[in-house]
């Protein structure tokens, strides 16, 4: 009778091993190219900007590199939907502890007229809104080229009932981005600070578990 050599007991236990992590990879893999991918206009949101920050500070999308932004187009005559959805964005990372510390929030102009740095230097210290809340702006090319960027619609509009002459109209939308700039999820001001605090928190554990 021929004794078994455990060395091939060992090698076949071995084999099985790697066939059935292989089969295991290959069924995570078809999964994941079967999910649906996101709409083809959203994987197109972002990209290049060169604006002016409310220090004075010119600066770039490369600038905020290593760190994930949420981007928001507003202005600061806005006179509810701007200051509602930074307010809910504020109690979401808040929310998040310190963990909400990872994004970087920012509110893009589309009213450069009035929103010159010193405008938005001022409002971005608003009470209630995030504590590391950048503003940018810049001249009227440069603010289009970041809306569209961004696929942000905004139009000057006249507003006879309003002390400010004029309103913009604007696409409400908070883009979250990852740390090379690439779009996330979007988040609106129609969800509650705790539906986005929740979306932030499945990101930053989708993200460690990505980069563990
Ligand atoms: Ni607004």
């Amino acid at each position: 009778m021929t004794k078994q050599n455990p060395y091939q007991a060992a090698r076949l236990i071995l084999w099985i091993a790697v066939v059935a992590l292989a089969a295991g990879l290959l069924g995570y893999r078809i999964v994941s190219v079967t999910r649906p991918a996101p709409a083809a206009s959203a994987a197109d949101v972002g990209g290049p900007f060169t604006l002016t920050a409310h220090t004075g500070a010119r600066v770039t999308e490369a600038d905020f590199r290593g760190r994930p932004m949420l981007v928001f187009f507003g202005f600061t005559y806005c006179p509810d939907v701007c200051p509602l959805t930074l307010q809910k964005l504020s109690i979401a990372l808040d929310a998040l502890d310190a963990d909400g510390d990872a994004f970087q929030p920012i509110m893009i102009s589309v009213d450069p007229e009035r929103d010159t740095p010193e405008a938005l230097a001022a409002y971005v210290d608003s009470n209630g809104f995030p504590d590391q809340l950048i503003g940018l702006t810049g001249s009227l090319d440069e603010i289009r080229a970041a809306a569209k960027a961004y696929r942000v619609h905004f139009e000057k509009s006249e507003d006879p009932d309003s002390t400010a002459s004029y309103t913009v109209d604007h696409t409400s939308i908070i883009y979250l981005m990852d740390d090379e700039g690439r779009f996330v999820k979007p988040f609106t001001h129609a969800q509650t600070p705790a539906q986005i605090a929740e979306g932030l928190r499945t990101y930053l554990n989708e993200r460690g578990r990505g980069a563990g």
